[in-house]
């Protein structure tokens, strides 16, 4: 569904992503690990079109969409949930969603507002009595279900989530885990997701990819991730 070919992307004139090839499957949990700085963020990013590879090709459903804007992305069923959530502090949950909303305008069909809000209700029930805060008030975990309930207001194909459990205590990392579980035992889209929480990562993901310094160092099915890896790559 997604096939990354052969990325390079720079910032100016250093050299982040080299050679990325990555796949991922239709239903599918991808885990993308590596230590701060090898360049995850930036992947996800250039995924999204927020920024260009110098080389290589970006295909979605067997499209090329290298050159498309990234509303057009959003359109074609990419969905993103930044790190550090970057939802509108001052504007309320309830327009933090519609601003959702309407950002996918044309991949909803036809859904109205109301019944996509009560999808994203019945997944995270705490955004209803919230609805009238400012987004900026909110604990690190409401403003990561914003965050996540924003992008699914979209119907994603595939989801992209930079380390959601970032900054976020325990028994919410948990609430987290279980949404994305829903998600994956639902298989209505897949999930590229940036994850350092190593256990997290190995309940969720069907398969993982490792980067260093850019580049990608090891790949394989989640259930084969062994320990010697996660030293090499992931201890720091
Ligand atoms: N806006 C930027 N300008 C220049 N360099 C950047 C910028 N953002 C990130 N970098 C650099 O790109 C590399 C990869 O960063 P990033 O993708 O955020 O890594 P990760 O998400 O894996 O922690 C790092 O060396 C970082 O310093
Ligand atoms: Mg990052």
């Amino acid at each position: 569904m997604l096939r990354l070919d052969n990325l390079n992307v720079y910032y100016g004139e250093s050299h982040i992503l080299r050679n990325i090839s990555v796949e991922v499957g239709p239903g599918q949990v991808v885990c993308l690990m590596g230590r701060n700085g090898v360049g995850k963020t930036t992947l996800l990013k250039t995924i999204m079109g927020l920024l260009h590879s110098r080389t290589g090709r970006i295909m979605f459903e067997g499209v090329d969409i290298s050159q498309d804007s990234p509303d057009h992305r959003v359109r074609r069923g990419l969905a993103y949930v930044p790190q550090g959530r970057e939802i509108f502090p001052h504007l309320s949950v309830r327009e933090n969603l519609h601003l959702g909303f309407e950002a996918a305008q044309g991949s909803v069909n036809g859904r109205s507002e109301q019944a996509a809000l009560e999808e994203v209700f019945t997944l995270f029930p705490k955004l209803t009595v919230l609805l009238d805060r400012p987004g900026g008030v909110l604990s690190g975990g409401e403003q990561q279900q914003l965050a996540i309930g924003r992008a699914l207001l979209a119907k994603p194909k595939l989801l992209l989530l930079d380390e959601p459990t970032e900054g976020i205590q325990p028994s919410i990392v948990e609430q987290i885990e279980q949404v994305i579980e829903g998600f994956k035992t639902e298989r209505q889209f897949a999930i590229l997701l940036v994850e350092q929480y190593m256990e997290f990562a190995a309940r969720l993901a069907d398969t993982y990819v490792i980067m260093a310094k850019g580049a990608v160092v090891a790949s394989g099915r989640a259930a084969d991730l062994t320990e010697e890896q996660v030293k090499r790559h992931l201890v720091v």
